[in-house]
């Protein structure tokens, strides 16, 4: 029991200086350690241990304080009139259901009903940049404070004097604080970081970071060159001015003269706030400058005293985070894929984590040589993100957090596969097996055979991985006598007559298939779709393209040295040609479907046509390679 205590103390301990370290990192060098999801969670796991052990409770501690802090700070030092607050985190619309009952039950706490009462809620966007408070006295711009420790903040006043879209005068003399947020437009960061790199300095993670770095420059001229943007979403002290509801003080604000992002949606169900979440998640990837979430705040100002605020956060509002793009989580190995060419891929082995929708296991590290570029190692908290959207892929370590224990990741001698010795081709960062027998680099070219970009042939890897184990394909010229085969495929566990059926009259269909798509499922080197389809134009069939020479294949628009040579190298396999024989001799498709032109033309020889309507099938061709159009008009 003592020694259950013991460990529990350590334990909050631990979670404290974790999350006091991803603060300092955050609020004060503008950079994230590990993703919110995962600090969230940290921080959730810190106030169960605290509730369930009351005598270890700390006022320091991240449960109480608001993050961040001023130990690296060089301006002078401003206590903030009023604390600047941080707001909770939501990320689904059932936690938004539970705010929504704790607001009616904080209004109500005499009345049974308060479910019905009727709450307002404005939606905005949250914007990911660097908090402000500006203050303006008699109309005019006197003193900017960051957000510090959110009791005592930095004067940047001159750095803010910079910044354009902040007013320096107000259209009516009023003396106001307002507070917002910093931001560096996406275009001005993509072409600072593009300047950055071509200098050799060292380029920004996010624009979060570029915003922060540059407010906290100590050479404003700096500051103004960098382009900032700022947007004001709070008006201090609204209700004592006169105003009745968060929209009318933002309207107010944008009546004065300052940016708002005009996105203020009224919402008076939790429901209707729902569909609304929903539009911002696809919406906000059109928007000039990073929002990371929405925040939801009661509408009416004079329900905002009555609701009041925790020691860190007001109880009127609360951000809804959208899913992260970016999530941390633990490198535990590394395992090396055998791809269909015999490149070998390292493939992240990871603690299972959920990116934008799915739960990820496993993430690309591309290759060797990005690995060591990157700085990886087993043991890491690595960044990963969705590539387009599908394959994960590994961004960066987290250096920071290493604690020593942190293994290299050393590349194989061997084919994890066939286990014959690897080769680094000249030139090339990839290891590759040079076994043509290998196992893995056959289903792997087999699989991209039947692809649907290739021979769009029905199956999958199970029944490719089932086949080669049973000896029924080695090469890929024998799908086209797995008809010969029908009876023993019948035959097999889990395929019954129906399915083998289909799969063999995909294949036979996949005869018919456009020459291009049977040149690019060769999966000769370097040959992808654009290139499959350049090389069947030009070429209008196999027969040529087999007899080319390398300088013919060069004179082709589009074709360079590496595609001619292995354009050329591939025709030049005995095993190629003997494998591309069987595929012609079972019917494949290996030429440019033509149409006689000059056949059709013949008909109209002499004859006068008058045309109607529009013409659209029919444009005439630009000069160049392409066969020509003449036209008589
Ligand atoms: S309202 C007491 N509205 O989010 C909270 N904050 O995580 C008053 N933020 O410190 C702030 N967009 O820097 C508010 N539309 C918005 C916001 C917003 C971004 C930031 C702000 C705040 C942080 C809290």
């Amino acid at each position: 029991m003592i020694k259950d205590k013991k460990n529990i103390k350590a334990e909050i301990e631990k979670i404290r200086e974790d999350l006091h370290r991803h603060n300092y990192y955050y609020y004060e060098k503008n950079e994230s350690l590990i993703s919110d999801v995962e600090y969230d969670k940290l921080l959730k796991k810190l106030e169960e241990l605290e509730a369930g052990n009351p005598e270890y409770k700390s006022k320091n501690s991240p449960t109480v304080v608001v993050g961040g802090g001023l130990k690296d700070s060089k301006f002078t030092k401003v206590t903030h009139k009023k604390p600047m607050l941080s707001l909770s985190n939501t990320y689904n619309l059932g936690d938004l259901e539970d705010f929504d009952k704790r607001v009616k039950r904080i209004l109500n706490k005499d009345s049974i009903e308060n479910e019905n009462t009727q709450v307002d809620y404005i939606l905005e966007l949250k914007l990911d940049g660097i908090s402000i408070s500006i203050h303006y006295e008699d109309g005019r711009l006197i003193q900017a404070v960051t957000r510090g420790d959110g009791k005592v903040g930095e004067d940047v006043t001159e750095n803010i004097m910079q910044i354009s879209s902040i007013p320096k005068y107000l259209k009516k003399n009023v003396s106001i604080e307002v507070r917002g947020e910093i931001v560096l437009p996406l275009t001005e960061f993509e072409s600072l970081n593009k300047k950055r790199l071509e200098s050799g300095k060292e380029i920004f993670a996010n624009p979060r970071n570029a915003a922060g770095g540059t407010l906290r420059q100590k050479d404003a001229v700096i500051v103004g060159q960098r382009n900032l943007d700022a947007y004001i979403y709070y008006l201090a002290d609204s209700e004592e001015l006169g105003f009745e509801t968060h929209i009318e003080s933002i309207k107010y604000l944008e009546y004065l003269g300052f940016k708002t992002t005009k996105i203020y949606d009224l919402c008076e169900t939790i429901e209707y706030l729902g569909t609304r979440i929903e539009y911002w998640e696809k919406e906000r990837n059109n928007l000039d400058y990073e929002t990371d979430g929405l925040v939801i705040k009661v509408n009416n100002l004079s329900l905002y005293d009555e609701l009041g605020a925790t020691t860190k956060a007001p109880r009127w509002a609360i951000s809804y985070k959208f899913p992260a793009k970016q999530v941390t989580t633990k490198l535990l190995d590394v395992t090396w894929q055998v791809g269909r060419t015999g490149k070998i891929t390292p493939v992240a082995e990871l603690e299972a984590v959920e990116v934008s929708g799915s739960m990820v296991r496993r993430a690309s590290l591309h290759n060797y040589d990005e690995v060591l570029r990157k700085d990886i190692k087993i043991g890491d908290t690595v960044f990963i993100e969705k590539a387009a959207e599908i394959i994960p892929q590994v961004i960066k370590p987290v250096k920071e957090l290493r604690d020593g224990t942190e293994k290299e990741i050393v590349p194989p001698t061997n084919c994890p596969v066939c286990n014959s010795i690897l080769e680094k081709e000249e030139g090339l960062v990839n290891l590759k097996c040079m076994n043509p027998h290998c196992r893995a680099k056959l289903q792997g070219k087999m699989e991209y055979f039947i692809s649907r970009d290739a021979m769009n042939i029905i199956g999958g890897a199970k029944i490719v991985e089932k086949f080669i184990e049973l000896g029924f394909l080695k090469e890929i010229s024998d799908f086209y006598e797995l008809h010969l085969k029908k009876d023993e495929l019948e035959k097999l566990d889990n395929l019954g007559s129906k399915s083998i059926e289909k799969l063999l009259s995909s294949i036979e269909e996949s005869k018919k298939i456009d020459y291009s798509k049977t040149l690019y499922a060769l999966g000769i080197p370097f040959v992808g779709k654009f290139l499959g389809g350049l090389l069947s134009r030009e070429s209008k069939n196999i027969e040529n393209l087999a007899v080319m020479e390398v300088e013919e294949l060069l004179s082709i628009d589009g074709v360079g040295e590496k595609v001619a040579q292995s354009v050329y190298g591939y025709f030049r396999d005995e095993d190629n040609m003997r494998i591309l024989k069987k595929l012609k001799d079972a019917g494949v498709n290996f030429e440019i479907e033509e149409v006689d032109e000059r056949a059709h033309l013949e008909e109209f020889v002499g004859k006068t046509f008058l045309a109607t309507g529009k013409l659209i099938h029919f444009k005439r061709q630009k000069s160049g390679r392409t066969r020509e159009c003449k036209s008589s008009h």
